[in-house]
């Protein structure tokens, strides 16, 4: 069973000097349920766009997407929301600051459902809040009540992680989500994400910037460049790659761009 379907989708921008940007072009994917999938790709190649039309805060301007077999094309961003969950590359911006970790929490524990945060806070929430809390093991259950203020920015994201998986979604989209994090903190970010993601059962698109999570997790990987996808590997192709092979192929096609760009100078330099 397929947890998300794309079929030929495009989406471009206008850049600042009115020029259009083919962020997508006619991109197709399946991702498995139950299939963490890792994405890299340069500054640029569409990475965010990708996920940002998953989740529905963007349109694209062709194509179709499916979530679990239904048509989400037509769907609005908060209609998706209880199948979908996100996490950004920001630690500032999945959690509300001035709130407390439990009240943020909670209001993960409500979405969607018909009832106010009063409800929300019922002794039976609070407990599972605590209990999920416990789970992690680094002692989050005791600062429940603190404000998210006071956290570190890993913290936050391990917040963060839990309120995007509190109901299970369909599909986690992890942007980068460690990128922002000093190497310890994102270690353990990523340690808890992957605990997460095995206990539920999730299925992940996860982007990276870093070579040794793309060859050390997931058991899929997809490359992106300038809009399309480039490599897409899986089984004892993925369990072989080698960051350094990925960094070469990197290369090979920045230098192959390059190329084509300076032919293409050349050839305006000489017709026009
Ligand atoms: N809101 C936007 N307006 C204009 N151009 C955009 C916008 N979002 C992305 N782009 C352009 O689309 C391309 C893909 O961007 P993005 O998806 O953010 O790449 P990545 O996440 O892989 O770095 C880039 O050329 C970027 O400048
Ligand atoms: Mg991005």
């Amino acid at each position: 069973m397929t947890a998300l379907t794309l079929q030929s989708i495009s989406k471009s921008y206008e850049d600042g000097d009115g020029r259009q940007v083919q962020a997508l072009q006619h991109i197709d994917l399946e991702i498995a349920r139950g299939s963490f999938v890792i994405l890299v790709g340069s500054n640029g190649s569409g990475k965010t766009t990708l996920l940002h039309v998953i989740a529905g805060s963007e349109r694209p301007d062709t194509g179709r997407i499916f979530l679990e077999g239904e048509d989400v094309g037509t769907l609005a961003e908060h209609r998706r929301a209880a199948s979908v969950g996100r996490v950004f590359q920001d630690p500032f911006r999945g959690t509300v600051a001035e709130m407390t970790i439990e009240e943020n929490l909670a209001l993960a524990a409500c979405r969607g459902r018909r009832s106010d945060l009063g409800f929300a806070l019922s002794a039976r929430v609070r407990k599972e809040i605590h209990d999920r809390l416990a789970a992690l093991g680094i002692g989050l259950e005791q600062r429940m009540h603190q404000r998210v203020a006071t956290l570190s920015g890993g913290q936050r994201q391990i917040v963060t992680m839990l309120m995007a998986t509190w109901h299970r979604p369909h599909l986690l989209l992890l942007d980068e989500h460690t990128a922002a994090l000093d190497p310890r903190s994102a270690e353990l970010v990523l340690s808890l994400t992957g605990r997460i993601v095995a206990e539920d059962g999730l299925t992940v698109l996860m982007v990276t910037h870093s070579m040794q999570q793309a060859v050390h997790f997931g058991e899929r990987l997809i490359m992106m460049h300038r809009g399309k996808i480039t490599l897409d590997i899986s089984g004892t192709e993925k369990l072989r790659a080698q960051p350094a092979e990925l960094e070469s192929y990197f290369e090979e096609l920045h230098r192959a761009e390059l190329l084509d760009d300076s032919v293409a100078a050349l050839l305006r330099e000489q017709y026009i």
